[in-house]
């Protein structure tokens, strides 16, 4: 017998969400984002799951892409980062892959490959930097870019950006991060790429030809605040049990290093998922999870296997009571909040141990 510990990854939930994101910006094409295992919830299963409604999967670089293709995802992927070394390029064809290109060591390969008839000249995404600058080429530099690289800089070819600021919605950046883009690219280009999924949804000048749309689909809000209420359902819901309870009386410590003691008689329930399993270890004394849907706080340090609760004044907690350290009623976001993270790293960082389950 395994232990209870596993997360839940709702497939109903995921294509809801997909339909409500679709749903801002109809006119657009959704790149459904699968990056780092689909942030914890399964590339092949959210691949799979999708791929009558997505028009194309984004992956973060090519290792990214075998995985998918072993699986029988036939729909084009985007490699966000571009092709690390030149022979990548190689696999263009075979593995139907469609680069972002960045920096213009990756042009020159493409343009080369294009020049010499090994790949065609559809399909390519060129990356610019609109204050991110992270990823990008300059747009000061688009003109000499277009007349040096003919090959790849034609109407057809996608022209992207990737917002800085777009988790805020009261942020005027990326009003001016768009602008600055459309200025250079909309005569210019017919396909163009901007929104990710806050952009979807706060910004709707940046909703062009595709969308590239990853932590909504997975039914976290993309704003830290909540600022804008939003009707997405939780995919990953993360599940454990008690597995110990005990009695303490004021005064004695709990976890290693003692950093919690008891201020009077209280009940602990030891529950059996830790950092190991991705749970955050800085978590906070106080964190909640719940306890058949009652909250109990966490108190002492976050083990490798295990977590401690503080559950006093829940009426009936026993061993094999179920706990949910986030999902359907306890939003990732606020234990995202709690820690001092976001949900996607709480997500992305659900390690291989805990089982995954389809429902
Ligand atoms: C270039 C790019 N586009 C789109 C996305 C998807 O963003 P989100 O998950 O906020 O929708 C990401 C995610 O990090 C990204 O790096």
């Amino acid at each position: 017998m395994a232990r209870y510990t596993h997360a839940t990854i709702d497939l109903n939930a995921l294509k809801y969400n997909f339909m409500a994101m679709s749903r801002f910006s109809p006119s657009s094409k959704q790149v459904v984002v699968v990056k780092a295992d689909a942030y914890g919830n399964g590339a092949v299963t959210v691949a799979k799951c999708l791929q009558s409604q997505a028009d194309m999967f984004a992956v973060a670089f090519i290792d990214e892409v075998f995985e998918l293709r072993d699986a029988g995802i036939t729909q084009p992927i985007l490699v966000l980062q571009g092709p690390h070394e030149e022979r990548e390029c190689e696999l263009t064809k075979t593995l139907n892959i469609v680069w972002m290109l960045h920096v213009e060591q990756q042009l020159n390969w493409i343009n080369k490959r294009i020049q010499n008839n090994e790949i065609s000249n559809l399909h390519h995404w060129v990356k610019f930097d609109t204050g991110m600058h992270r990823l990008g080429l300059m747009l000061e530099d688009y003109d000499r870019l277009n007349a040096d690289y003919t090959h790849i800089f034609h109407p057809t070819t996608v022209m992207a950006t990737h917002l800085a600021t777009a988790d805020e919605p009261e942020n005027k950046a990326s009003s001016t991060a768009v602008n600055q883009f459309l200025s250079v690219m909309a005569d210019r280009h017919s396909c163009l790429s901007i929104a990710n999924s806050a952009a979807n949804i706060c910004l709707p000048e940046s909703a062009k030809t595709w969308n590239r749309i990853g932590i909504s689909l997975y039914g976290s809000s993309p704003f830290e605040n909540n600022e804008m209420s939003i009707s997405l359902k939780p995919v990953m819901q993360l599940n454990s049990e008690v597995i110990a309870l005990r009695e303490i009386a004021a005064g004695e410590s709990v976890g290693y290093g003692a950093t919690w003691t008891a201020s009077k008689r209280s009940v602990i329930a030891t529950v059996a998922i830790g950092y190991a399993d991705g749970y955050p270890r800085h978590a906070p004394i106080g964190t909640p999870a719940l306890f058949d849907g009652v909250v109990g706080e966490l108190v002492g340090r976050v083990s490798m296997d295990m977590l401690t609760f503080d559950v006093s004044n829940i009426e009936k907690v026993e061993i094999g009571t179920k706990v949910e350290l986030w999902g359907n009623n306890l939003a990732i976001n606020v234990i995202a909040k709690q820690v001092g993270t976001i949900g996607y790293e709480l997500m992305t960082r659900v390690s291989k141990r805990v089982p995954r389950k389809l429902i």
